[in-house]
């Protein structure tokens, strides 16, 4: 096998062994089939290819110091491609076939799993889509579900560093009673354009505020908002954000820590009072925002002035990793084994 350079991976795409397939024809779900190619084959007219009936999830499996590898939180996960499919008019996949396919694609690639001490893990990317033809717009009768795996490093380069982000009033990733909730693959492709312009500004993504008004904090790019003050944990509740898995975990830490957890509208001057400030998703863990330009109204939140994260935002970093890599034990129940 060619060697993989597990401490310096990047968050891209590297070619493993297997991927799961899954499809559903005549208002029923088939037999998982396992695939050594990195191709699909799919009708011209499918719906997901032109009025983009497709949703994704992204999960990590992880191996621990004692070798066993451990998956974080696939219940979740099938959860939330159930309601993307509600959301969609797509064909819903159960929980237990979710399961059992991500299990099954992650045991396939046993070797991509990275060791323990390379602080690297493998995401695991299942997504479900519209395969059958229609040129009204209406949803498709068929439907394909595949599971492909892939061994990544950090999502941002400098991994847990604080980085910077920016306000960019001019867009809106996604209307208030719109996609926002659900991982649909064209919300992805609504941000490309702001998204590329805030990284050619030299900011990791855009710090996006609530599309009506403005005047609330949503999420940061691919990623949830907190905030820290006066050992409360802050989140913004909004209509337009993808309710993340990460997030969700990282509140339960923060209470179990004796923090208080508060979940509702931020406006984005708040964020002059918050003493540490980070985004969270899977892909991130917890990603320390050093601070945020608001371009418009010439001002800046800064939150890390060395680039070194806050003191609780480590905190909840450690223990979350802790939790995911088996160091600690799994109060919550969210690791499944992998046998
Ligand atoms: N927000 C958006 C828009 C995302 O794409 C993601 C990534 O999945 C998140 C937040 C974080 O969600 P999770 O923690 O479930 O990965
Ligand atoms: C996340 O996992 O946090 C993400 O945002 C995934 C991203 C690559 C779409």
């Amino acid at each position: 096998m060619e060697q993989i350079d597990w401490s310096n991976l990047t968050f891209g795409y590297l070619k493993t062994d297997f991927n799961i397939r899954c499809h559903y024809t005549n208002g029923a779900w088939g037999e998982l089939e396992v695939s050594d190619s990195e191709h699909l084959t799919l009708h011209m007219a499918a719906t997901c290819l032109h009025y983009g009936q497709e949703a994704f999830e992204g999960l990590k499996a992880f191996r621990g110091k004692d070798g066993v590898i451990r998956i974080f939180r696939i219940e979740a996960n099938a959860n939330r491609l159930q309601k993307s499919s509600e959301g969609l008019m797509m064909a819903e996949l159960p929980t237990d076939l979710f399961t059992e396919a991500v299990l099954k694609a992650v045991k396939l690639n046993e070797r991509f799993v990275p060791p323990y001490e390379s602080g690297a893990s493998l995401y695991i990317r299942p997504y479900l889509f519209g395969t059958s033809a229609q040129v009204g717009v209406k949803p498709a009768k068929d439907y394909m579900f595949v599971v492909f795996v892939t061994p990544v490093g950090p999502y941002f380069k400098g991994g847990f560093e604080a980085t910077p982000y920016v306000i960019m009033r001019e867009y809106d990733r996604a209307a208030p009673l719109g996609t926002g909730t659900i991982k649909a693959g064209g919300n992805y492709a609504a941000s490309l354009v702001a998204g590329a312009k805030a990284n050619e500004m030299g900011y990791s993504a855009v710090f996006y505020l609530d599309s009506k008004e403005k005047k609330y904090i949503d999420e940061c790019g691919a990623a949830n908002f907190f905030g820290i003050k006066n050992n409360t944990y802050v989140t913004p509740e909004s209509t337009s954000i993808l309710p993340s898995i990460t997030n969700n975990s990282l509140m339960a830490l923060a209470k179990e820590m004796g923090m208080k957890v508060e979940q509702r509208q931020v406006p984005v001057e708040e964020l002059e009072t918050f003493e540490e400030a980070g985004a969270c998703g899977t892909a991130a863990v917890i990603s320390p925002i050093q601070r945020i330009d608001d371009l418009q109204e010439d001002k800046s939140y800064v939150f890390s002035k060395d680039g070194n994260p806050g003191e609780i935002c480590v905190k909840l970093y450690k223990k979350l990793q802790a939790i995911q890599y088996g160091d600690e034990p799994d109060n919550f129940g969210w690791v499944t084994i992998l046998k």
